[in-house]
């Protein structure tokens, strides 16, 4: 079984983790204070005990909340410098993070704000940590297409600070085809693409973000394990699924981690990897998820390093960059 001093040397990248869910409530509190906002909790106990989650929506109703207090250009930096520090201690060498735009300037926050906060602290960790960066866009798909082009023009001032888009939040009722023409936009001019897709959703929704929105990773993905066609496929077509075990769990995709299928997908021969998507929520960064799955899964070290391989060889950071990495 791999230890924690093996798990933390291994080089990593972090390719599903949420800025906004890197929120930690001490920083919380510390801007709601900077910013005179008034928070629905009193303590850092009293925010950790709302943190029971039942569904994805029970998580991005707080979550949404949460995001109230980044205000300013510095909040961004902050928020973003906390997670590469966190980072630079866990062995992640490479992070492709999302951002959701729609989150702040639905607030009336400038979209440049937000982009220059979180890229100016990109900046900082590569100088200071050296960690690479590939900054990913996230549409929020309960909101409408046209909110989604809105917000792909107000990013065309900032597209060299982004290297893709992705698709986020609640996911029943929300398919990808609803995104179609936003995405082979965001193609057209040069972008990566990415969907969550088989969080809670059915594997119709995998395969359509395939398809239609022609994305080259899929976030979470976990319930391809419904289809054998549809596995096989992605294993076939080595397509990278971004897997966020401790997410899983708090967020009742499955009951308990010793229950969680991502090493019967590497056995299987699908690409897949460890990630936290919000780990201020869920109660950890990736080391953490990945100490989890050695701790209920007895994950080995041979596993381990596959799946850090993975991380690797699954980032958009160009092969120059990759050979450092390993
Ligand atoms: N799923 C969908 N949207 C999200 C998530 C997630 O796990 N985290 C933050 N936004
Ligand atoms: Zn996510």
């Amino acid at each position: 079984v791999a230890d924690e001093a093996f798990l933390r040397g291994l080089p990593k990248t972090e390719l599903h983790l949420h800025l906004e869910g890197s929120l930690e409530p001490e920083l919380m509190f510390e801007l709601a204070k900077r910013n005179q906002v008034t928070l629905p909790y009193d303590t850092v106990e009293d925010v950790k005990s709302a943190y029971n989650f039942t569904n994805l929506q029970s998580f991005l109703d707080i979550y949404y909340k949460c995001a109230d207090v980044l205000r300013t250009e510095q909040d961004f930096f902050d928020l973003t410098y906390a997670y590469l520090k966190q980072c630079s201690i866990e062995g992640v060498v490479h992070v492709e993070p999302f951002f959701d735009p729609q989150t702040h300037t639905d607030r009336g926050i400038d979209i440049g704000i937000v982009f220059n906060g979180i890229t100016k602290a990109l900046e900082q960790g590569r100088e200071e940590f050296g960690i690479s960066y590939g900054l990913i866009l996230c549409f929020l798909r309960h909101l409408s297409e046209e909110a989604a082009f809105d917000t792909l023009e107000q990013a065309k001032p900032y597209l060299d600070h982004i290297i893709g888009v992705g698709l986020d939040s609640s996911e029943l009722g929300h398919p990808p085809e609803k995104f179609e023409r936003v995405f082979k936009a965001a193609r057209d001019l040069g972008l990566r693409a990415v969907a969550h897709a088989g969080e809670e959703g059915p594997t119709s929704y995998i395969e359509n973000a395939l398809e239609r929105l022609k994305i080259e990773r899929i976030d979470h993905g976990v319930q391809c394990t419904q289809s054998e066609q549809l596995m096989q496929e992605i294993a076939d077509k080595q397509i990278p699924l971004t897997v966020c075990p401790q997410s899983n769990i708090r967020l009742k995709v499955y009951e308990k981690m010793e229950q969680h299928p991502i090493l019967e997908l590497l056995e299987k021969g699908l690409k897949v990897m460890v990630n936290s998507d919000d780990p201020a929520f869920f109660g950890g960064y990736v080391l953490q998820n990945y100490l989890s799955l050695a701790q209920a899964l007895n994950m080995t070290r041979e596993q381990a390093a596959q799946l850090a391989y993975n991380s690797i060889s699954s980032s958009f950071c160009g092969e120059e960059r990759m050979r450092t990495m390993i």
